[in-house]
């Protein structure tokens, strides 16, 4: 889809669709009205007045109105997107509105759309106002080019229902909220294309990506991106002393894949800045090992390299956005198989750190994985560090598919992360990985165990295996297993691969960058 951004009136314009955004505004007063539409074009708000009148379109969540040959506008059709309640109206309903709009094209074989640009000073009360304009205009592109993506590519007899182009109507402004919409642009183009190309990583079944050839994607993506990328394997990792990571990857014939990739900014970091260390959970394939998955929904488990996916993401948005930090990707890749030389429980492995471990569950492999990422990370410099895993079914339990899990060993890097979770609008649920809590981890046999001493609490107990090797480091994880696939479509977004946490650790580390 080519995405453009134009400043001009949207009454004047002709495409074969416009979109406006509309919120729910009923108070259940008989003179009020029902339906608010975000635009102060009396035009526009003129063409759908009738049908508003008869309270057929009550602008709920993904709900839309479509009016051909709309009354005094160029455009030969006029979709009205519902944002839901105008209560609960945030950035997210916006984000979730553009991708409604472009996935409403779809099933009609429209191939091109213009949105008319969210006012929010259109509604009687400001409900975004303090949003900057640049963050607005950025949900609304991230939105239309998340919504614009289906996962059919596997489908021979699929349609093309490729949305072609989108032009944002954005009214004459002044110079500087023009320019903070211009950039918004620009940003929201980078984001959303980091985060497609994630979720086509993650789309891809286990037997075409394997941690070799996700080695290669992140290789291709840094060599387009200009950032410096090498891809290791076993022998490589032995050097290393990864035992916890080889461990995990001798059970299949395909190697594990240990990929870095590494960001500097223009002129080299300052003197004492930080140099950010995102480590991601890269299991092509989870089948449990020996201690094997049930079959039921093991297809699934394609997606357990969803972390590592978010990291070679933000890796690609970090290249374009050139924050003045260093940053360094470290994908741990491996696929999880039963064997005859797999590993098994009642094995201990001595992780890069030295730390020895127990293994009680094979299945609890992605732990292991990244405990000699994050080490290794701490080698190569870095002094913050954040994870990203699907680890554990325990967080989906405990929060659905809706909150990731954040835990973290330090409350200021925390904060400094929530803080950008308002820019992302992704959801993540701070739960605890305090010293008590050490008890769940520990051995008779080893240092640490790789499970917890029963089910309770089992994606704290994951969390605490990954605290002991980030040390003194501040360090963010997060448990993205519920999150990491959409399991039905929406209105606004396709079944599949979400993306999640790419935008969210984007906007972290460039929080640091001034
Ligand atoms: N990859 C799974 C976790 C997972 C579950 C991801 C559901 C996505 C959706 C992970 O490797 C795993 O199997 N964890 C075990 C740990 C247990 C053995 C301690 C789990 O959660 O059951
Ligand atoms: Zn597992
Ligand atoms: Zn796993």
């Amino acid at each position: 889809m080519e995405t453009r951004l134009s400043f001009q009136d949207a009454t004047a314009f002709a495409t074969p669709l416009l979109a406006v955004l509309a919120v729910d505004v009923a108070t259940g007063k008989d003179d009020e009205p029902l339906v608010a539409l975000m635009t102060t074009s009396d035009a526009i708000s003129s063409a759908v007045a009738k049908v508003l009148e008869t309270g057929e379109f009550k602008a709920a969540h993904g709900e839309t109105l479509l009016l051909h040959a709309p009354n005094g506008l160029k455009a030969e059709r006029l979709l009205v997107v519902g944002l839901g309640k105008v209560k609960t109206l945030s950035i997210n309903e916006i984000r979730k509105g553009a991708g409604t709009a472009v996935r409403a094209l779809k099933p009609r074989g429209i191939r091109d759309l213009a949105i008319v640009f969210p006012q929010d000073e259109a509604l009687s009360d400001e409900h975004l106002e303090n949003l900057p304009c640049t963050v607005l205009t950025r949900a609304l592109v991230e939105g239309a080019e998340l919504g614009e993506i289906d996962y059919d590519t596997y489908k021979s007899d699929r349609k093309d229902t490729a949305v072609h182009s989108l032009t944002i109507l954005a009214a004459v402004v002044e110079p500087s909220t023009k320019l903070e919409i211009q950039i918004g642009f620009e940003e929201g183009l980078i984001l959303a294309s980091a985060q497609n190309f994630t979720r086509s990583l993650v789309n891809e079944p286990g037997n075409v990506l394997t941690p070799t050839v996700l080695g290669r994607r992140a290789a291709a993506m840094c060599s387009e991106f200009g950032l410096k990328c090498e891809v290791h394997s076993t022998e490589k990792l032995k050097k290393l002393g990864m035992g916890a990571f080889l461990a995990v990857a001798q059970g299949s014939v395909e190697p594990p894949a240990l990929i870095v990739m590494t960001y500097e900014p223009a002129g080299g970091s300052r003197p004492n800045s930080p140099v950010f260390g995102l480590v991601g959970k890269g299991i092509t394939f989870d089948t449990g090992g020996i201690s094997i998955k049930p079959s039921e929904g093991m297809e699934k488990m394609k997606y357990d390299m969803a972390g590592a996916g978010a990291m070679i993401g933000a890796m690609r948005a970090i290249a374009q956005l050139k924050p003045k930090v260093k940053v360094i990707g470290v994908v741990c890749s491996a696929e999880n198989m039963p064997d005859g030389k797999a590993f098994k429980p009642g094995d201990v492995v001595t992780a890069m750190s030295g730390k020895t471990i127990e293994i009680i569950n094979t299945d609890a492999e992605g732990r292991l994985v990244l405990a000699d990422g994050l080490h290794y990370a701490k080698t190569l410099g870095c002094t913050h560090l954040i994870d990203a895993a699907t680890l554990t079914g325990a967080c989906v339990v405990a929060l659905g598919t809706l909150n990731g899990g954040l835990f973290s060993n330090d409350d200021a890097t925390t904060e400094s992360f929530q803080a950008g979770l308002a820019v992302s609008g992704e959801k993540f649920w701070r739960l605890p990985c305090t010293e008590d809590y050490h008890d769940h981890i520990k051995s008779q046999i080893a240092d640490i165990m790789n499970t917890g001493k029963n089910r309770a609490g089992g994606a704290t107990s994951a969390a605490m295996f990954l605290k002991q090797f980030v040390g003194d480091t501040p360090w963010i994880h997060l448990d993205i297993a519920g999150c990491a696939w959409n399991e039905e479509s929406k209105p606004w977004i396709a079944y599949g691969p979400s993306g999640i946490a790419v935008r969210s650790i984007v906007e972290w580390v460039r929080g640091y960058s001034n």
